[in-house]
């Protein structure tokens, strides 16, 4: 089993030093960016948008994870491959038509992602598993970094992990808010594939060693 994907969260980020901290992710072990755009209306909080994700992606060297915590994200999915999107996340919760959004996502050229909140069931993307390439999976209700660890999500992607390997389905399960190393281990074990991490990384003495040791864990836990 290869070493778990690690997506830093730039929400937790020093937005007057976003240089030096796209840097630090550079030359770390993280393998994604992890880019919150909230619209004050999906989620209670307001974070950034289009310029702030060139910016970012200005001097990145590695993929962009774009979760989208907004309504009606199908009015912007060009904007954001624009923008520089490689992966690009909506809410289940803001679809209506669920399945045509995940295609126009591919049509755009990018990987195309569901994120579910804390209440939503994984089994209702059942119908839809085998069209995405990424599950992001939510440790808290969207909006804030620094949040506690909603603790149910460990079955939730458990079963998520059921259904992917019952339609044999490639998409990776991604759990967002709340990751640490404690928690991040046992979500390890229930099938998660790509951890990321906000305030325990940024929050932390060493980022770099603190995303050296999320993407370590692997090797102690999915190999024993
Ligand atoms: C929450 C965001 C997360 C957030 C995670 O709404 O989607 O990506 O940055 O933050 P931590 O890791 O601090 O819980
Ligand atoms: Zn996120």
């Amino acid at each position: 089993m290869q070493n778990p994907i690690i997506a830093p969260s730039i929400l937790s980020a020093d937005f007057a030093n976003l240089q030096r901290d796209v840097e630090m992710i550079n030359s770390s072990k993280a393998d994604w960016f992890h880019v919150d755009i909230m619209d004050g209306v999906f989620v209670p909080n307001i974070s950034f948008g289009f310029p702030v994700i060139k910016a970012i992606k200005k001097h990145a060297t590695k993929l962009l994870d774009v979760h989208l915590m907004i309504v009606q994200p199908e009015r912007y999915i060009k904007e954001f491959k624009d923008a520089g999107a490689d992966i690009l996340s909506v809410h289940y919760e803001a679809c209506t038509h669920l399945h045509r959004t995940i295609y126009a996502i591919k049509e755009n050229g990018m990987k195309a992602g569901i994120a579910i909140n804390p209440h939503t069931p994984v089994m209702l993307l059942k119908e839809v598993i085998k069209d995405i390439d990424l599950v992001c999976l939510m440790g808290v209700n969207p909006g804030y970094g620094g949040q506690k660890f909603i603790e149910n999500t460990y079955s939730k992607c458990a079963d998520l992990k059921n259904m992917i390997l019952a339609q044999n389905s490639s998409c990776l399960i991604e759990v967002d808010g709340g990751v640490n190393e404690i928690t991040a281990q046992k979500l390890l074990h229930s099938g998660a594939d790509v951890l990321v991490a906000g305030n325990y990384v940024f929050s932390s003495k060493d980022p770099v060693s603190t995303i050296a040791s999320l993407n370590n864990l692997s090797a102690h836990t999915v190999n024993a």
